[in-house]
């Protein structure tokens, strides 16, 4: 695993937040396996094959996504989580998994270490972009390192999803929390993945996840 270094500033209450909860994202995953809307990104991204293919996770948590990958067949997969509990118990899983020759794991944040990383023919976000301010950067410079597949899921454009999203950034800023979710301009994001040169083949969701699969044009 790389240090992290690069998460002293934005990233560092994300670090904090999800470091603390990285125990119970692995064992929800060793319990249940993956979560309904990681079931329909991987379905989305299933229809090429994944064989021999590089996977980029970024905002990889406990590397549900990825392992599952390996172990049907992808070459390689890099993980990236600003979160230092999250890299260490994907570290683990990717050993009880039996592929952890081929996963390596970066600490940090992801916008400040895409130059230092390879591209990747399969890169995916999954409840990432609600976890970052600068949507924009972090779209862009992930699409620059896919050369075929990217796969994100985001939150769902309902009333519902969008007043709980709303509610917890109002409460953070009422107690001072350090960590908050961010509610983006979903469509232009959306958008901009597409100026970046992709087209969306797979749309599907949840009821609070939107699952978008986009294969480079
Ligand atoms: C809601 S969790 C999702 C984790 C995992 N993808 C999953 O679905 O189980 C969001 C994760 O993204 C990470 N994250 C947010 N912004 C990041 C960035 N710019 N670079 C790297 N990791 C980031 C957080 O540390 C956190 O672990």
């Amino acid at each position: 695993m790389s240090s992290c270094c690069m998460c002293a500033g934005r990233c560092e209450p994300a670090n904090k937040f999800f470091s603390k909860i990285a125990k119970h994202y692995a064992r929800r995953f060793r319990r249940s396996g993956l979560g309904k809307e990681q079931r329909l990104l991987l379905e989305g991204i299933r229809r090429d094959s994944v064989q021999g293919k590089r996977v980029l996770d970024i905002g990889c948590g406990v590397g549900a996504l990825h392992l599952s990958l390996l172990k049907e067949g992808a070459a390689h997969a890099t993980g990236v989580d600003a979160a230092e509990g999250m890299v260490k118990k994907a570290q683990l899983l990717s050993e009880e998994f039996g592929v952890a020759e081929k996963t390596n794991y970066i600490n940090g944040d992801f916008v400040e270490y895409a130059e230092q990383l390879h591209d990747a023919e399969i890169t995916m976000l999954d409840k990432v972009v609600c976890c970052y301010e600068d949507v924009e950067t972090l779209v862009k410079k992930s699409t620059e390192k896919t050369a075929a597949v990217y796969a994100l899921t985001h939150p769902k454009e309902s009333l519902f999803v969008k007043t709980l999203f709303k509610s917890h950034i109002a409460l953070a800023a009422l107690f001072r929390w350090k960590f908050h979710p961010f509610w983006h301009d979903w469509q232009k994001m959306r958008e901009m993945i597409v100026g970046e040169g992709f087209t969306c083949v797979y749309d599907n969701s949840t009821m609070s996840w939107r699952v978008l699969v986009y294969k480079r044009v």
